[in-house]
């Protein structure tokens, strides 16, 4: 699967830690495709939150080591397998999954994750498109199933997932609201239950819910859902705040998306770049030898606005 000749740049990570462990390394093999596989030259690619747990040792999957983290590319396609007829040189595309990582100058996939880039979308919006759209996509329609006229509430809208989020719930005629810093402010449920007119909200997506869950039921409207995105611990609830507006607690697993799911996600999603509400904002932009730097700002910094991508 490897060619001899021709070696790229690519992140290593050679043990389980903290983020000095992803090495940049000179003498990766560029891979060669397998009969239905795709070779990318990688032009960016998106950082998201779970590639800091996968590199930690956290996770609940671990790759065999050593391996390259990454999964959402976009880039241009630079080989491809003997049976692979819908791509071909040269082709702008992007990617939902990698085989050897996208943390790397090549990137080999399968040609099932593979999908064209739209015309309207630059490399660094398409590496912006797969994790966080798709979980926004999940998480509001599938899992909270929110309906027009609806109130949502993005709770951490200001990273991937939640400007994915805001844009299509506005698209899908929600009323939207949103936090970024501003949730650390101390009044800041007593400001969105006013701006509620005291009603509620229906839908809340929940990007740290070890920490607002509790806050989360209080806010919620009778029949209200919160959907738990993102939480890094535990937190206490009390479950009787659940009974009176008898709300639901909804787990989202984009991992759990079957392939129905996921070709409706994307026709809906590849129609809101046609008709051009669809459009990630890129925040901070990493070159690969900051890839430590990249993974300790996802984690630490507040207040970024913006997709975290690499510019390779
Ligand atoms: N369940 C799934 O399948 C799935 C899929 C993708 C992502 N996720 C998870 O979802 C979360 C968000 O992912 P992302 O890619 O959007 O990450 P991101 O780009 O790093 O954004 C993180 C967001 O969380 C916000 N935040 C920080 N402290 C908060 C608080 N106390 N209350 C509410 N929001 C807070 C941040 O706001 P400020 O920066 O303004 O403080 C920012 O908007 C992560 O935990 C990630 O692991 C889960």
């Amino acid at each position: 699967m490897t060619s001899v000749n021709r070696l790229m740049r690519a992140i290593r990570v050679f043990e389980f830690g903290n983020p000095e462990v992803l090495k940049l390394c000179t003498d990766v093999p560029v891979p060669s495709p397998g009969e239905d596989q795709v070779l990318v030259r990688v032009r960016a690619c998106g950082i998201n939150p779970v590639e800091t747990y996968i590199r930690a040792g956290a996770y609940a999957r671990k790759p065999t080591l050593p391996y390259t983290p990454g999964t959402d590319i976009a880039g241009v396609v630079e080989d491809v397998g003997k049976k692979v007829t819908s791509f071909k040189n040269g082709d702008r595309v992007f990617a939902t999954s990698t085989i050897t990582g996208g943390y790397a100058e090549y990137a080999l996939c399968s040609s099932s994750t593979v999908y064209p880039l739209p015309d309207q979308l630059n490399f660094k919006q398409g590496a912006a498109l797969s994790v966080p759209y798709l979980t926004a996509y999940r998480a509001l329609c599938h899992k909270a199933h929110a309906k027009p006229g609806e109130v949502v509430l993005v709770h951490g809208a200001s990273g991937g997932v939640g400007i994915a989020a805001c844009q299509i719930a506005r698209a899908y005629g929600l009323k939207v609201f949103g936090t970024r810093d501003n949730h650390r402010e101390t009044d800041y449920i007593d400001k969105i239950e006013e701006a509620t007119g005291g009603q509620g909200i229906n839908v809340i997506l929940e990007m740290l819910s070890n920490v607002n869950l509790s806050n989360d039921l209080r806010l919620l409207s009778s029949s209200g859902r919160v959907i738990i995105v993102g939480s890094r611990g535990p937190i206490e609830i009390n479950p009787r705040d659940t009974m009176l507006k008898e709300s639901s607690i909804i787990g989202v697993s984009l991992f759990s998306e079957s392939k129905e799911e996921r070709n409706e996600s994307f026709a809906a999603l590849f129609g809101g770049i046609e008709a051009g509400w669809l459009k990630p904002l890129i925040g901070p932009e990493y070159t690969l030898d900051k890839a430590p730097q990249a993974h300790e700002d996802i984690i630490q910094t507040s207040g970024a606005t913006g997709k975290m991508v690499f510019v390779i």
